[in-house]
């Protein structure tokens, strides 16, 4: 056995593979093993199983398994000794000789050769900014006040107009016109002849993690109709998606502070910088991806998701944080309370304390997306509420503190005034049964929250319906008496009861159901549902009676009446002290003993 095999052993000796996946995944003890969502296939149900007893995991559907070493090479995509070494720090077991092993790392000529380019091509840059002909630069830099402390640190540059002159200079540096096109910054003029693509912009280098400058995005200067920002294409080096702008000098920053911002661009990390926040990165405008998520991740941290207040800055976040809750990121979500500005732009028009403001509203994921979901939803019928509670049911399934999720269903309560209970019995089947979408659907189907306190309105509406699929008399009733149904769904298929009829003098229900399945109805499946439900009740009265109808019709007029005036009570009780409140409800009862 060689001495790294030994020191390895030891190292796995002192590691207990729950601590260790636990750092990098949320975990949930099911018997004797932990659960988790794989983080090495597109996962949605926990198939990640790690065993304290043989300190292995396995995931059972992608297979893959290991120690706790070959898990954190594998999140980590790092070399064996690399991930020896933090499971060992991880593990608080740091034997003495670890540091002696030293990865053997193969030179890639071809990658140092394009680093070096690019590092002699961002000095120039940067240099051309202090010479006359970079005059624009600098001012549109200074513009948007980035003065000589922000162009430093960030190592601000601006290409010449004069495209072929970049290209002159770093071949006369000695690099090779190969290199130079490994680049990714010069485009072709015609065969041998080439230019800068950023000719005439202020340039942004953008760094690996390590701090090497792997690429570039430039902004035009001016406004004018060719991209706002000019981004060097995918290279060797430079894949766009896999990179955070500024991640590294923010990762350092973020670990020491606990927390990193997420912003959409440029401007907005160096907005933050110039308030003194510089644990901040930018996704650039792409999708996040999942190396996006595993960079974040490791810094184990709590992300800050902001992105522009606008509609699609907004949107963006709703998809992003729930990539964020789906791969057990920690995270945070700024609230842009109603504005549609970016950080950028709160800072140069309301300054720094409203930008300070800004950034310490943070809110939880949930709340976001209630937030998000009342902001771009009407919310006033039964089924706009019923829809609410059904698109939040998978979130709030998601939620594993007892508290955080009553104090939700609260919430939901306040907003919709459906029971707690009944949309906590959907959360509970939800998270036993969430895999199978058909019974899900089914139990959402079913849900009628609002019937408890309308059961007696309900009921009757659905008797009368009931009639009114096999009798033109209680079609009669309903167009003289009661005129619309309260119940939404109901009140629909009354309005097709009639169409089919007067169209063609019958009340053929399969008729009707294909005239249904046909239209450009929004909800026609829960319609359809509910006419074969309600069609095949058996416990209806056969006889329909002008006694019966009128019986009907007397309940839904009686019931109507209660719930007009129980509204009107509430209305009246709004913003009233509590006094005033008890002589209103006392005053209503009374009028209603006397109504008996
Ligand atoms: P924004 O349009 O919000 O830019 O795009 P910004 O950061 O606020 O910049 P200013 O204030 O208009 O100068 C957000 C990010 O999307 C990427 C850039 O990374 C930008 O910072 N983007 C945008 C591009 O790559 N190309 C574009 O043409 C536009
Ligand atoms: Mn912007």
């Amino acid at each position: 056995m060689s001495y790294l095999k030994e020191i390895t052993q030891e190292v796995l000796k002192h590691a207990d593979i729950v601590k260790i996946v636990g750092s990098y995944l949320p975990l949930v003890k099911k018997g004797k093993d932990y659960k988790a969502i794989c983080p090495f296939h597109d996962d949605t149900n926990p198939s990640l199983s790690v065993s304290p007893d043989r300190q292995f995991f396995k995931c059972f559907v992608c297979n893959t398994g290991g120690n706790a070493i070959s898990f954190v090479q594998k999140y980590e995509h790092c070399t064996y000794i690399e991930a020896v070494r933090k499971v060992a720090d991880l593990a608080g077991y740091h034997p003495e000789g670890l540091d002696s092993f030293k990865e053997k790392k193969p030179t890639d000529e071809r990658r140092e050769a394009i680093l070096k380019c690019l590092y002699d091509l961002n000095l120039y840059y940067q240099f051309a900014l202090g010479a006359p002909e970079g005059k624009d630069g600098l001012d549109y830099l200074e513009s948007r006040h980035l003065d000589a402390s922000m162009r430093s640190k960030y190592k601000l540059g601006y290409a010449y107009k004069d495209g072929k002159s970049t290209i002159n200079f770093l071949q006369k540096k000695g690099h090779s016109i190969k290199t130079i096109e490994d680049t990714g910054i010069a485009k072709m003029l015609s065969p041998g002849n080439y230019a800068d693509m950023n000719e005439g912009r202020v340039t942004f280098p953008i760094c690996d993690a390590d701090g090497n400058v792997i690429g570039f995005s430039a902004r035009r200067i001016r406004p004018g109709d060719e991209a706002k920002y000019m981004n060097t294409p995918e290279t060797y080096l430079f894949h766009k998606t896999n990179v955070l702008y500024n991640y590294h000098i923010a990762k350092d920053v973020a670990r020491h502070k606990g927390y990193i911002y997420v912003c959409e661009g440029f401007m907005d990390v160096f907005a933050l910088s110039r308030i003194g926040i510089d644990a901040a990165v930018a996704i650039m405008g792409t999708a996040l991806t999942n190396e996006h998520i595993s960079l974040l991740r490791s810094l184990n941290v709590q992300v800050r998701l902001c992105l522009d207040g606008d509609l699609p800055g907004q949107s963006a976040m709703m998809k992003i944080s729930n990539q964020f809750a789906k791969n057990g990121v920690n995270f945070m979500v700024v609230d842009n309370q109603g504005s549609s500005k970016d950080p950028d732009e709160i800072l140069n028009q309301d300054g720094k304390e409203a930008l300070e403001a800004y950034l310490n509203k943070l809110i939880s994921r949930v709340d976001f997306a209630l937030n998000y979901y009342l902001r771009s939803n009407p919310l006033t019928t039964v089924e706009e509420k019923k829809k609410l509670v059904k698109d939040f049911i998978p979130v709030l399934a998601r939620i594993n503190s007892q508290l955080e999720l009553d104090s939700y269903l609260r919430k939901l309560e306040r907003i919709t005034g459906f029971e707690i209970d009944s949309i906590r019995k959907l959360v509970e089947e939800y998270r036993l049964h969430g895999s199978d979408t058909q019974f899900i659907s089914k139990r959402m189907r079913e849900f009628h929250p609002e019937r408890k306190a309308l059961e007696r309105l309900v009921t009757a509406e659905r008797e009368l319906l009931y009639q009114m699929m096999g009798h033109e008399l209680a079609i009669a009733y309903y167009e003289q008496r009661v005129g619309v149904f309260y119940d939404d769904i109901y009140r629909k298929i009354a309005n097709y009861l009639i169409a089919y009829n007067e169209k063609y003098h019958n009340l053929d229900l399969s008729g009707l159901l294909s005239e249904i399945e046909v239209s450009d109805e929004e909800n026609k499946d829960e319609i359809v549902i509910e006419v074969t439900d309600i069609a095949e009740e058996d416990f209806h009265p056969t006889d329909c009676t002008d006694e019966l109808l009128i019986n009907i019709c007397d309940t839904i007029d009686e019931e109507k009446r209660r719930i007009n005036e129980e509204d009107s009570l509430n209305d009246s009780l709004k913003g009233k002290d509590e006094l005033e409140k008890a002589r209103i409800i006392a005053d209503y009862n009374r009028r209603k003993a006397m109504k008996k």
